[in-house]
Order: structure tokens, then C-alpha cells, then sequence
């Protein structure tokens, strides 16, 4: 299996357009030893097919994504396009606005659970209106049973595991959570047996989802914040991670804590935002990752498996 990083921030990329914070005013001065990133979206496909990939997100910054990567283009055919489906985790916007920008294509086949669909054809109703382009064809995530297929990657099988997350600011779920606002993925290579557990978003680690994590061979998750805090720090804003879905990676029950007792298990953190002090590379906080074994995704990462 081959997994491509498009993009490894969180909601607004890095640099973010209006911001001055530490990170994005260094990045953009030059200043700081860091590289750009676009917002939170990954390719997997079956490294025998290579033609075919499922995109997991879909963000704003899709278009510049795939120029960066022309594997994606096949080129067989006038137009065409690699992707061949599109899961979305969540309906946060900046992993579903880029769906509009595949709008001059066939068919979008969108994989989501009920309560995504729900926030995108009422509140965000993207997929209402991409009915006038290309048209959309859902395909129901359901949370049990949870595992399926996609016809044109064969060889890999998606496992949804709801995952405590928040919904984002504009849905009606925002306050009151369902199950299916927020899920994580397995990714398993039928052929080789490997697997891959992405989760951009992470609320919470229970014991059941620790389990998940332990039986993967590599996992890609939520690394949007080092502390609960920092946006108030940064003085870029008044909102926690916890408020946002986001489990901090620092502290005694952030999301690091879990990490380090996975030994055996690669990780990589991703969704990052652009406030968090591991985007410096030569941060203290970079270091302690690097020290626990721990990698930060890059755009245009690849991973594997
Ligand atoms: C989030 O995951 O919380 C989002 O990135 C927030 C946003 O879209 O700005
Ligand atoms: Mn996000
Ligand atoms: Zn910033």
C-alpha cells in the first residue's frame, strides 16, 4: 500500500493568510526552520495500481495538491483523474471544501457516514450543489457493520471506527454530538496484511481505540496541538484544542502519553496547526518527538506499507 501526504496542516495551512504568530511570521520571513504545509488530506492506494487512488479529505487546497503530485494523473484519456473515491472523516471545511474543486469531473464517489451527508446537503450543502456539476454518488460509511470495500482498490479494506471528535462550528451537531460525526480509518492491504489507522481528528483515546492503534503497522493522527492552550497563548485566539475535538499531544493524558506506550508501531503526526511549536524544527517540542520515535508528515510524504 501506498499512502501520499497532500496535506499535513490543520484548518488554514501554514502560513496561515492572516496570521502572525510565531511560527507563520518566521516561516514566511525565512526566519524559521520550518517548511509550508496545506491543509489535511492523504492518497492511499494499492501500490500494484497504481492508476487508481482514494483521496481521504478532500481540502481547499486540493488543485495545488495534486499539480505538486501527477502521479495522481494517469493521463489515459482527455480527461481523467487518478481518484477514484473520495472518504471523508468529518465534515469540517477544510476536508470538504475541496470537493467543489472536482467539479469538472465524473461522478464524485463520496464515501461518508449519515451524519456527514446530513451536515452536507442541509448546513454545507455542498453536495446539493455539486448535483449541477458533476454529480455526487454517496455511499454510506456505516458504523456496524464497519468494514467496506471500494471497487477500483480491490486489494484494500477500510475499517470506520466512530471516534470522539466535534463537529464542526456551523453544524447543528456542533453542541450535541452523534455518532458518526467523526471517525477514524483503518486501511489494511489485504495482499500484504499491513495496515495503516489514520486519524486527523482525535478527541479522545479510549481503550478500545488503543487497540486499534496497537495492531497497525503505522498511524497517522491528530497532531493539531501541543497544548490545550495554545491558540490563547499564541494570542491568536480564545479557543482550547478541547473545545475544538483536538486531544493536545503534550501533558499527562495528551495524546503523546498514548503514543509512547505503542513501541512497536510507527507514528506520524499530521493535521498540524500552525500555531504548534513541533512545526520548528529546531523547537524543544520537536526534539521530544524526535526522542520518542516519533515523525512529523510532511506534504508530499510518502508512506509504504
Ligand atoms: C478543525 O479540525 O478543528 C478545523 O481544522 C478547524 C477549521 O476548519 O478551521
Ligand atoms: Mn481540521
Ligand atoms: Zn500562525
Amino acid at each position: 500500500m501506498r499512502v501520499l501526504v497532500l496535506g499535513s496542516a490543520a484548518g488554514g495551512g501554514f502560513p496561515q493568510w492572516n496570521c502572525n504568530c510565531r511560527n507563520c511570521r518566521g516561516v514566511r520571513e525565512g526566519s524559521l526552520r520550518a517548511s509550508p504545509r496545506t491543509q489535511s488530506s492523504i492518497a492511499v492506494s494499492a501500490e500494484a495500481d497504481p492508476t487508481a487512488w482514494v483521496i481521504i479529505n478532500a481540502s481547499p487546497d486540493i488543485l495545488a495538491q495534486l499539480r505538486g503530485l501527477p502521479e495522481l494523473q494517469p493521463g489515459r484519456r482527455p480527461r481523467d483523474s487518478g481518484i477514484s473515491a473520495v472518504i471523508l472523516v468529518n465534515s469540517q471545511l477544510d476536508h470538504t471544501l475541496g470537493l467543489a474543486m472536482l467539479r469538472e469531473g465524473d461522478r464524485l464517489q463520496v464515501y461518508c457516514t449519515a451524519s456527514v451527508r446530513a451536515d452536507l446537503t442541509t448546513a454545507s450543502p455542498l453536495l446539493r450543489v455539486l448535483e449541477n456539476y458533476c454529480g455526487v454518488d454517496w455511499h454510506e460509511i456505516e458504523l456496524t457493520p464497519c468494514t467496506f470495500q471500494l471497487p477500483a482498490l480491490p486489494r484494500l479494506e477500510f475499517t470506520a471506527i466512530a471516534v470522539a471528535g466535534k463537529a464542526p462550528p456551523y453544524s447543528p451537531y456542533r453542541q450535541a454530538s452523534s455518532q458518526g460525526d467523526n471517525i477514524a480509518l483503518r486501511v489494511s492491504d489485504r495482499l500484504t496484511g499491513r495496515s495503516l489507522f489514520y486519524a486527523p481528528s482525535l478527541a479522545a483515546v479510549d481503550t478500545a481505540l488503543l487497540e486499534w492503534m496497537k495492531s497497525a503497522d503505522c498511524l497517522l493522527v491528530d497532531g493539531t496541538f501541543w497544548s490545550d492552550d495554545e491558540m490563547i497563548r499564541s494570542g491568536v485566539g480564545l479557543k482550547r484544542a478541547r473545545d475544538m475535538g483536538h486531544l493536545p499531544l503534550s501533558g499527562e493524558r495528551g495524546l503523546l502519553s498514548y503514543l509512547r506506550a505503542l513501541p512497536k508501531v510507527r507514528k506520524i503526526l499530521t493535521h498540524i496547526n500552525n500555531t504548534n511549536p513541533i512545526l520548528d524544527e529546531d523547537s524543544a517540542e520537536r526534539r521530544e518527538l524526535e526522542q520518542a520515535g516519533i515523525e512529523v508528515a510532511h506534504d508530499r510524504m510518502e508512506i509504504r506499507l
